[in-house]
């Protein structure tokens, strides 16, 4: 019998949805085990006021939180691993920071195939950077990618979004915007990942694994988006740091902070985000092939650690 963990964070239940749908086509040779991180205090969902952006700063900075302990026996000899999350400021939510950087993980992980499957809006590729050296880090080797994210325009995903976040309602806001998140239809069809996987599992066989995930459609990415993804990062990180000098999580010290952060957020989304993705356009002739071989990287499970 082999044997599957599978470890997940999802406060909507949307990643863990897609988690289930592929695993439903695993091999009942395949044994699994399913662990939920639970974090200390649990981050609220819905998200409230600042609360949301009080999250961000640990984030970027993958500063771990507490977290109740693993239900899962770590001594247990897995096959593989599966590690379910969505994605918090373009960096790994807190809770698989929380346990990528425990010594739980470097006793599951080490010397085991790791699989990642992200249910995200549309910015994850940085996230999933940081989350590859964690893995390494762990002693895993990340052998397959599925990166599931809501396919409409940019702007009215984040309206969607923040709809649902502080609302907990996953519906059509004021009945005239697309419904948030990865759509159903996405979530469904999720299965078709299962056969690859259990396959890969029973013959003990991951090389080709994320190519042949990629050949169903696993990873479908935006030069645009990667492109801004990219230096919204860099710039996160500069405001987690500036923000983290005046206190740790719920520090009221650093609120006034992550108020200026709120607004700059909401400029850089609404009002910088279009006309980088013009300027993208314009010059993407000059930069095509190395748009082209990031693209093919970010599609990827290899680490490089320095990107340019
Ligand atoms: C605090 C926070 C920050 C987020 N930042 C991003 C982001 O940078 N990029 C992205 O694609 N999605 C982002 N999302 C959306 C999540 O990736 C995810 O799609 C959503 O939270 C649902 O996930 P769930 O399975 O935990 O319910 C963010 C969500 C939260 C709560």
């Amino acid at each position: 019998m082999k044997k599957v963990l599978v470890i997940t964070y999802s406060q909507s239940g949307q990643t863990d949805e897609i988690i289930e749908n592929i695993i439903s086509g695993f091999d009942e040779k395949i044994e699994l085990y399913i662990e939920k991180l639970k974090p200390i205090p649990e981050f609220p969902f819905p998200w409230n006021g600042m609360s949301f952006y009080d999250a961000m700063p640990e984030s970027v900075e993958m500063i771990p939180s507490d977290m109740q302990p693993l239900s899962v026996d770590i001594s247990i000899d897995f096959d593989l691993i599966i590690l379910g999350y969505p994605i918090w400021f373009l960096s790994p939510p807190i809770p698989l920071t929380t346990f990528l950087k425990s010594k739980e993980a470097v006793k599951l992980l080490s010397g085991k195939p790791v699989i990642t499957v992200i249910g995200a809006r549309n910015m994850w590729v940085m996230a999933q950077e940081d989350i590859k050296i964690m893995i390494k880090e762990a002693g895993g080797e990340l052998k397959g990618n599925i990166a599931l994210t809501d396919r409409n325009y940019n702007l009215i995903s984040v309206v969607t979004i923040v709809h649902w976040l502080m609302t907990g309602k996953k519906d059509n806001y004021l009945g005239i915007f697309p419904k948030p998140g990865i759509s159903d239809n996405d979530i469904s069809n999720a299965d078709r990942f299962g056969q690859v996987i259990s396959d890969a599992v029973l013959k003990d066989e991951y090389e080709n694994l994320q190519e042949k995930l990629l050949a169903l459609k696993a990873v479908e990415l935006s030069q645009n988006i990667v492109s801004t993804e990219q230096k919204g990062k860099r710039i996160f990180t500069i405001w987690a740091r500036f923000i983290l000098k005046k206190g740790g999580v719920g520090d009221k010290a650093r609120v006034f902070r992550l108020k200026m952060f709120k607004w700059y957020l909401l400029f850089i989304i609404f009002a910088a985000s279009p006309i980088a993705s013009l300027i993208f356009y314009i010059t993407w002739p000059l930069f095509f092939v190395r748009i082209r071989r990031k693209m093919k990287y970010y599609s990827g499970v290899k680490l490089k650690v320095k990107q340019e």
